[in-house]
């Protein structure tokens, strides 16, 4: 499904009318109109009024048109364009197929197979309904350089359309009550959550607490990725619920929420996870990073894997990376099918020498299902914070009711 822009329409008209991009800006030139403004209209679904004449006469199209090229259809024409559904669908042809043939993996073992292609291109030869689970962290389109050249500096309506395309090849081969998680910068997860709507469900917008990022003027400073995740159909097949230490200061270990009286009824296996993770840091330490540019965290991919799918389900992450999503996967018993454009012997060697990766998921399962770690623990008994051990031991502190349903909407719990 393409997301077209107002460009896209100018564009495609001159070709089809054999008018070259000059003729196209001196005609608006005519009309007052800069270059730069319709340079705009890379980014927008819209005609700015002041644009309206001049943009509806190059066209040659009718307000309605140009609605319907954009994939709107305007309110009062919706009945009669649901009457007439199948004769619009008769009118259209579709564009010939590209003829599909097999890729050959770079890597193979037990639990996956690596491909060094455009993820498309190897989408395309999966059958549909084949996956438990897809995760994605694609380029940001922030113009970053990657070793597999692909260009991260594209407009909003071709990072959009490629954006689509790859998603929507992914929903196919998602099984029904498989689930599809997608990481990217908000303004990017609005438009990937609105085109998903369209055909899953909806089920988790996570935010990921981001550290160290840069400042941008006139905006409020970025403090999170999106992680958003759907549906296919209605209902989860999988949902393990997992629960992590409380947030507490690491200088003195006093809770950094307030708990209240709810404290002697915390759950010694840890708390939920919220839809807000505070405890994902970034692989930045020379030492733990795999290549030289980003790569997501084994604590991240254990929590999303261990709570979407079970052992021996089939995952699948495009945009191979590092690996992690590989790596993480396989230590867990599941499988993963993934493809990298770019370097892939990284991923090769990081799966084929698991060490690295099996002392961080060793130290992160530590920390899962505890209330408190051992250090945290040693340190609040140091000074004088109750333990699940001295909250059972003192029952004197029950709080009514009343309270503790105050106490649990105060600290959200
Ligand atoms: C943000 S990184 C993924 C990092 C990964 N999650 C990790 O933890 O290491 C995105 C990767 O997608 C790759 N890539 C970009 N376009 C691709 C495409 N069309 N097919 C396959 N890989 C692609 C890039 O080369 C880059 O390595």
């Amino acid at each position: 499904m393409r997301f077209f822009t107002v460009f896209d329409l100018l564009i495609n008209h001159a070709k089809r009318k054999n008018i070259s991009l000059d003729e196209m800006y001196a005609y608006f030139r005519q009309r007052d109109i800069k270059k730069t403004q319709i340079e705009e209209l890379q980014n927008s679904a819209y005609i700015p009024s002041e644009l309206q004449d001049s943009v509806l006469s190059f066209l040659n199209m009718t307000e309605l048109e140009i609605a319907l090229a954009l994939g709107r259809i305007p309110e009062k024409y919706q009945n009669s364009f649901f009457e007439n559904i199948s004769r619009i669908a008769g009118l259209l042809s579709p564009d010939e197929e590209e003829n599909i043939s097999s890729v050959a993996p770079f890597f193979e073992n037990e639990y996956g197979k690596l491909y060094n292609e455009d993820c498309i291109k190897v989408l395309n030869t999966l059958s549909s309904n084949c996956v438990d689970m897809v995760f994605a962290d694609p380029p940001f389109n922030l113009g970053k350089t990657y070793d597999s050249g692909v260009d991260d500096n594209l407009t909003t309506s071709d990072y959009l359309n490629w954006t689509y395309q790859w998603i929507d090849e992914c929903v196919r081969i998602l099984k029904p009550g498989g689930r599809i998680f997608i990481y990217n910068i908000p303004k990017w997860c609005v438009y990937i959550a609105g085109h998903l709507s369209k055909q899953l469900t909806f089920w988790d917008w996570i935010a990921v607490d981001m550290k160290f990022s840069l400042p941008i003027q006139s905006r409020l400073y970025p403090a999170h990725y999106g992680l958003i995740s759907f549906i296919k159909g209605t209902k989860a097949n999988t949902f393990n619920n997992q629960r992590i230490p409380m947030q507490i200061c690491r200088h003195c270990g006093g809770e950094l929420k307030d708990y209240g009286g709810y404290k002697a009824k915390m759950n010694p296996a840890g708390v939920n996870v919220s839809d807000v993770w505070s405890d994902i840091y970034p692989v930045r330490h020379r030492n733990s990073k795999n290549r030289k540019y980003n790569e997501l965290s084994v604590k991240l991919l254990d929590r999303v894997i261990s709570m979407s799918t079970n052992p021996g389900d089939v995952i699948f992450d495009p945009f191979g990376g590092s690996g992690t999503t590989y790596a993480v996967a396989q230590m867990l018993k599941r499988r993963w099918i993934g493809t990298e454009l770019g370097d892939c012997e990284i991923i090769k060697q990081r799966l084929l020498h698991p060490e690295k990766d099996v002392l961080q998921l060793q130290k992160v399962c530590e920390e899962k299902n505890h209330l408190f770690t051992d250090d945290a623990l040693a340190l609040r008994k140091k000074n004088g914070f109750w333990t699940c051990e001295s909250v059972q031991r003192n029952d004197n502190e029950k709080p009514n009711n009343e309270q503790l349903t105050l106490n649990m909407i105060l600290s959200g719990l």
